[in-house]
């Protein structure tokens, strides 16, 4: 069974979502619950983008130090500096270095010739390998840019010392196969990629980020980067929570695990929620609200009888107490007996159909029924006797 490491990118690529801007308080919460949850690096920020970007990252740093803490910083010797600079007090630091590789964002964006990147490319890793030979190298927008192109620059800049290299689908555009395909072609031709650890980095533009990311592992990925609920730069990045429970459900498929705590995963959800402003939609997978909630009669009877029948991540995994029987229309008679043992609500067979009757009117006027109406129904027919 293969290890693949969990690079966390919330307080990085997560809080480039518009409108989020985390207080370095909050950050650092953030940072603790990363470490509970086991994430192996955490990119905790972009230092040489603001002194309070850099002063964060550096607070995380000194206090994180199960996990390796990462900074960004784009192809300059000012941003690696104030990246090293930010990190170098942590346990395990790594700085990770970027330049697009696609055509388009080299003439249109970084108005440099291929050649140009290549040797930018080269010396920042070169330069950044000077502080620590923990390196990671992103080749920016890689599923827009030539495959061969990218295995010349992959192989530069691994004599150059990068011990990480990324490929991005920066604008979410791959599909699985043509990304698990990319990471093939790059381990069949790169002679010197046993040096190196390939990392995916997926963007949900599409929708497809999760399934790239998990698509990647096929092609020889050992890395993904993912963030907590999914959140980042326009539609988002991977979700994390949804590629550990995958990898933990599907451990045959994919012959790989990771090394998180997964009852970490709903407590960790929550609290990025609660800091970024963002709601978690409520028919999210894994964390959202109702992930685990049974509305239909069919479905609530199965359950009843037997979990497995209608879930196939039982909600202690995550770190949830139970499931949910969400009373409503669609629910049966089995479900609400159930409800009303529950509550502590006895009643002959007469009188249960009565109740069950009012419940089914409550249902027409009512999306769901809480349990302080069920009390209040029953609470009703009794005192009319
Ligand atoms: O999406 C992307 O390409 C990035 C890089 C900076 C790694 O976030
Ligand atoms: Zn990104």
């Amino acid at each position: 069974m293969g290890k693949i490491e969990i690079f966390d990118t919330t307080l990085r690529d997560g809080e480039q979502s518009a409108g989020v801007n985390l207080h370095a308080d909050e950050k650092l919460e953030i940072a603790c619950q990363l470490e509970r949850l086991g994430v192996d690096v955490m990119e905790a920020g972009f230092p040489a983008s603001s002194r309070g970007d850099f002063l964060s990252v550096q607070r995380i740093a000194r206090t994180i130090r199960k996990c390796s803490v990462a900074a960004l910083a784009r192809s300059t010797k000012n941003d690696i500096d104030a990246a090293w600079e930010a990190i170098k007090e942590g346990g395990n630091p790594r700085i990770h270095v970027f330049i697009a590789t696609s055509p388009i964002h080299m003439e249109h964006k970084l108005r440099m010739t291929p050649e140009q990147v290549v040797q930018k490319a080269v010396e920042s890793v070169r330069y950044a390998a000077n502080f620590t030979s923990n390196v990671e190298w992103s080749a920016e927008d890689a599923t827009r840019s030539d495959w061969d192109f990218l295995v010349e620059i992959v192989t530069k800049v691994i004599d150059a010392g990068a011990t990480v290299v990324n490929l991005p689908d920066t604008v979410g555009y791959a599909t699985p196969q043509e990304y698990a395909g990319m990471f093939r072609y790059l381990r069949e031709r790169v002679p010197n990629i046993h040096r190196a650890k390939l990392s995916a980095h997926c963007h949900d533009d599409l929708g497809l980020a999760v399934a790239n990311s998990l698509a990647s592992i096929e092609g020889g990925a050992e890395q993904i980067e993912c963030t907590i609920n999914g959140i980042g730069e326009r539609a988002g990045n991977a979700s994390l929570e949804e590629i550990a429970i995958a990898l933990a459900i599907r451990k045959q498929v994919y012959q790989a695990e990771t090394g998180l705590e997964l009852n970490q995963i709903v407590r960790t959800s929550r609290l990025v929620s609660k800091y970024t402003g963002l709601a978690v939609p409520p028919n999210k997978a894994v964390v959202g609200a109702n992930a685990f909630a049974h509305e239909s009669g069919i479905h609530q009877d199965g359950v009843l009888k037997n979990k497995l029948t209608y879930e196939i991540i039982r909600p202690e995994m995550i770190g949830l107490s139970s499931n949910a029987i969400v009373l409503g229309k669609h629910s049966g008679r089995h479900a609400f007996r159930n409800k009303c043992e529950e509550l502590g609500i006895q009643l002959d067979d007469e009188r249960f159909h009565l109740l069950f009757k009012h419940f089914k009117e409550l249902t027409e006027k009512r999306k769901e029924v809480t349990d302080e109406d069920i009390m209040a129904l029953a609470a009703d027919l009794t005192g009319k006797e």
